[in-house]
């Protein structure tokens, strides 16, 4: 395995941070996750203007997008794999101990590593701890991810691949590492930006794409909504058969099939839209 670590490939055991690095000690630090299939990334035009808004929100210096380009190029051409989550990671850098950054300047990874399809439908559980619409870090996809880490962990005890958060008012939200869409009355519909759910790419390419509409909805709409479904850059659109072990009628439902549809062939046909 290369990794491109600072302005360069190195084999793995040589690509080392320093263990004051802010993104190890406090969290002080972004990420991207990208899909790359056969050496070729999905909408990295996209998650490179999110990583830029993100860096933006924790005051870092704007990552270049030239080297950041030519780093996920070098990865992937060091690390051919058929399906690969290419993952961008931009910290504070080396900083004294406490939350204060230090003047060494960012730390950039690029690392990839092997991943397989998604099953088409799966099931989520919902979790009591929610989303703060309200935090600084609303809406930037920082490094700081803990609280998705013990989550996640839930959802996988209970035999499912994602926990569903509301936010402090008591909205539906998001996933610990997706979008929420449901289905009522036949109309799709995901929470607004304002929820506190990071802005998915894969979920701005759905609403773009079905005019799915952007509705605050109570964390219980998912008792009554008719189809639910997760978007993220590796699940793409997937189906939820169960939410907490109720089951959702039919998944893939007639809405959620039609917007698996559409996104195979959009995404098929636009490798940067
Ligand atoms: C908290 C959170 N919400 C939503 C998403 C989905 O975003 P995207 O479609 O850009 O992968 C992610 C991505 O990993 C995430 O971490």
């Amino acid at each position: 395995m290369r990794i491109w670590l600072n302005g360069e490939l190195r084999d793995a055991d040589a690509a080392k941070v320093s263990v004051l690095d802010h993104g190890l000690t406090v969290g002080d630090g972004l990420f991207e996750t990208l899909k790359a299939k056969d050496g070729s990334v999905f909408a990295l035009t996209r998650h490179l203007d999110r990583l830029t808004r993100s860096a933006r929100g924790l005051g870092l210096p704007d990552p270049d997008h030239d080297e950041v380009r030519r780093a996920c190029a070098a990865v992937l051409e060091a690390n051919p794999m058929p399906l690969g989550r290419l993952r961008i990671t931009y910290t504070g850098g080396e900083s004294p101990l406490g939350s204060e950054r230090g003047k060494t300047g960012p730390t950039l990874v690029v690392a990839v590593g092997e991943t397989t399809r998604r099953p088409d439908t799966t099931a989520v559980i919902t979790v009591p701890w929610v989303r703060n619409e309200r935090s600084p870090l609303t809406g930037l996809k920082t490094t700081s991810y803990a609280e998705n880490v013990v989550a996640l962990a839930r959802a996988n005890a209970a035999g499912a691949s994602e926990s569903l958060f509301a936010n402090t008012v008591g909205q539906l939200c998001e996933g610990t590492g997706s979008n929420v869409f449901v289905v009522l009355d036949g109309e799709l519909h995901t929470p607004p930006l304002a929820s506190g759910c990071l802005a998915g790419i894969t979920r701005a390419l759905v609403v773009e794409w079905t005019g799915a509409k952007e509705t605050d909805l109570p964390f219980d709409v998912l008792d009554r909504a008719d189809e639910v479904f997760l978007t993220s850059t590796l699940r793409d659109v997937q189906a939820v058969h169960s939410v907490d072990g109720r089951l959702v009628t039919t998944a893939p439902g007639p809405v959620t099939a039609k917007a698996m549809r559409i996104f195979d062939e959009r995404a098929g046909s636009d490798l940067d839209p």
